[in-house]
Parts: C-alpha cells; sequence; structure tokens
C-alpha cells in the first residue's frame, strides 16, 4: 500500500458515476470548429469493492480501454466523476494527480511493445520508481528483485532485454511494473489476448494470486467474456459507450437477461460436447454504429433480434431485475 493510502468512506474502493469521455471530432484546417463528437463513454456507473475485480466485456470499439484510461486520469473525463476511496480523481490537478499516480497502474496487452528496447529489466522496473521519486539504488533493486519473486521470475532477468522474452514472461513484466509502486487499483486492459491459449490461464492464475498477496482491486477489460469468467467478482457488460448489463460473475454466465449478453455468450464454445452440441447461436445483424451517432431510444435496437417499435422511441431505464442484477432492456422475455 502507498504512503497516500486514506480510509474508504464505504467498502467500495472505486466508484464511477455517470462518467463520459467525449472526444470532439473537428473539420476545418485553419479555423477549426468542432462539428460532433465521439461518445466513447457515455455515462457509466459501477463501484469495485476493495480487493474485488470487476470484469468489463464488449465488442471492439465499445468504449472499454477509454473508460479504463478515464479512471485512471490518462484521459480526460468530458462528465461524471471518479473516487477511488475518498479521493475524487477527477478533481485532482498537476502535483496532487502525479503523486495520486502511484495508487492506479494499468497493465496492457503487450506492456513492453511501448517501452525502449535499449532498457534492461532493471531499468525498465525502476522507471516507474523515479518517476515517484523513489531514487535510492539499493531500494529500487530490492524492489525489483520482491517484485519479480512475485511474480514468478528469477532475478537474473534484470539484467536481460524485452526482445529476449517470450509473451507470458514479457506480461510477467509487465504486470511487475505496475506493481513496483504497490498500487491499489489494477485496470488490465485485455491482459493475456495476445497470448497462447495455455499460457493464458497461467497469468491469469498469477493475477489471481498477486490479487491475494497485494491485496489489489482490478479492472479487468475483454472483448471475451470466457477470460473474465474466472477472475471477476462482477462482470458488466458494455454497448456502445454504456454499460447494458452487470451481475455477479456466476450470475450473469447462468442467467443472462440483456440480449446482447446473450450473444455474447452464445458465441463462447462449450467444453461439454454435448452442451456444445445444442449451443444455438445468436448471429447479431450489422455492425456496432458509430459512437459519433448512436442510434435513439435503445442504442442496441440496430442489431437487437427482439427489438420493436418502443425501443426506438424510449431510452431503456437501469434496473434491477434480481438482487444485484441489473439490466437496460425494455423487456424480461425473449421467447
Ligand atoms: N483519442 C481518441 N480520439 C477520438 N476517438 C477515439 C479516441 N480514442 C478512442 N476513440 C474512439 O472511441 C471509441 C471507443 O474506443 P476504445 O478504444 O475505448 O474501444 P475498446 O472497447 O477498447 O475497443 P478494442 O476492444 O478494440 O480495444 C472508438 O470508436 C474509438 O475509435
Ligand atoms: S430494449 Fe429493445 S432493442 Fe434494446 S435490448 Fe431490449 S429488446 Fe433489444
Ligand atoms: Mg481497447
Amino acid at each position: 500500500m502507498s504512503a497516500e493510502t486514506s480510509t474508504p468512506t464505504s467498502t467500495a474502493l472505486l466508484e464511477v458515476e455517470d462518467l463520459e469521455v467525449h472526444f470532439p471530432i473537428r473539420s476545418g484546417v485553419i479555423f477549426e470548429r468542432t462539428i460532433g463528437a465521439v461518445r466513447a463513454v457515455d455515462g457509466v456507473s459501477l463501484s469495485i469493492g476493495a480487493g474485488q475485480t470487476y470484469g468489463l466485456v464488449g465488442e471492439s470499439g465499445c468504449g472499454k480501454t477509454t473508460l479504463g484510461r478515464a479512471v485512471l486520469r490518462l484521459e480526460e473525463p468530458t462528465g461524471g466523476s471518479v473516487h477511488l476511496g475518498d479521493t475524487d480523481v477527477t478533481a485532482l490537478r498537476s502535483e496532487n494527480l502525479r503523486r495520486f499516480r502511484s495508487r492506479m497502474q494499468m497493465v496492457f496487452q503487450d506492456p513492453l511493445g511501448s517501452l525502449n528496447p535499449r532498457h534492461n529489466v532493471e531499468m525498465l522496473l525502476a522507471e516507474p520508481l523515479r518517476v515517484h521519486r523513489i531514487n535510492d539504488r539499493a531500494e529500487q533493486r530490492r524492489l525489483a528483485e520482491e517484485t519479480l519473486d512475485a511474480v514468478g521470475l528469477p532475478t537474473s532477468v534484470l539484467e536481460r532485454y524485452p526482445h529476449e522474452f517470450s509473451g507470458g514472461q514479457r506480461q510477467r513484466l509487465g504486470i511487475a511494473r505496475a506493481l513496483m509502486l504497490r498500487p491499489d487499483l489494477i485496470v488490465c486492459d485485455e491482459p493475456v489476448s495476445a497470448l497462447d491459449v495455455s499460457i493464458q490461464a497461467q497469468v491469469m492464475n498469477l493475477l489471481d494470486e498477486l490479487q491475494g498477496e497485494f491485496g489489489l482491486t482490478y479492472m479487468v477489460i475483454a472483448h471475451d467474456l470466457a477470460v473474465v469468467r474466472h477472475l471477476s467478482d462482477r462482470v458488466g457488460v458494455m454497448y456502445l459507450g454504456k454499460i447494458v448489463e452487470e451481475a455477479d460473475s456466476e450470475e450473469i454466465y447462468e442467467n443472462p437477461r440483456h440480449p446482447y449478453t446473450k450473444a455474447l455468450l452464445s458465441a463462447v464454445p462449450q467444453p461439454d460436447p454435448e452442451v456444445e452440441a445444442s449451443r444455438e447461436r445468436i448471429i447479431l445483424k450489422g455492425d456496432l454504429p458509430s459512437p459519433a451517432n448512436p442510434p435513439s431510444g435503445c442504442r442496441f435496437r440496430t442489431r437487437c433480434p427482439w427489438a420493436q417499435d418502443i425501443c426506438a422511441e424510449e431510452t431503456p431505464v437501469w434496473r434491477e431485475v434480481a438482487e444485484g442484477h441489473k439490466v437496460a432492456c425494455h423487456f424480461d422475455r425473449f421467447d
């Protein structure tokens, strides 16, 4: 835990309220005018309990990365708020924001891809410490060795370079880098998408172990529902900038209510051959509409097999259909 840890006012570590990230669309070469906005995140509320994992799923372009980045203030929200503990992250400015960043980190699909290939692991792991003015070499080395041990890598890798590692090892290093400042919250953006299936399970297990060891709270982003299933306590399904369904992990897999969640789940192959033989795929028509011009009423209506007239006219209310299970859809039955 960092020295800045504050006491949360509730058991939720992260509270996101009505968060918006709208990217302006500009036109004109000399006199730029704003002619619209890409509503990448368009009113998202969620909370994550301390030590819990929230799985955020949805297809490419629905706004997952933008949401994760806005939570960490790597993207500037255009509306709403983010609280980590009792700190309003959206209100932090300059030096306070810089210091607070040590509590929130991100793990990427290819976490070493964007880093300087001429830096060895020791330098890569020390860098976040230097940014936060932990400059003592012995302390840097001690933290690096302790963190490598936690992610299952030998200290001998300190002298090696990113290109010398396999995909799974690179992801372990990415996780180690995110852990160096002992954050409270880690947003993992597609942490295993680039890895072989066998390695995916190892990295997911590692994330699970580290959560207990370091008291971490996770937001895990994936386009594949199967990936977040075992890691997540709660799962939110995102479509075109909004969360359309949210429930505890087992509940959402066993009892999906929203047509979009049903469609996503129907695309997941089942390990049991008998269940697999009877799996009925819900094929969605068309492509994801542009987030610059989302459909009226229910945003999913242009692709929903069950859409009715009301779906174009009225925005469905975000309602609780069972304890802790929330859905944005006008209907309960889809026969
Ligand atoms: N800096 C930006 N400026 C303008 N539009 C952006 C910017 N970043 C993202 N977008 C747009 O916002 C929408 C959401 O993008 P985002 O990357 O958050 O989706 P995603 O769910 O993470 O997709 P993927 O699964 O492909 O990673 C997309 O339409 C994207 O083109
Ligand atoms: S509100 Fe209508 S269009 Fe939207 S998911 Fe429900 S049935 Fe489909
Ligand atoms: Mg993304």
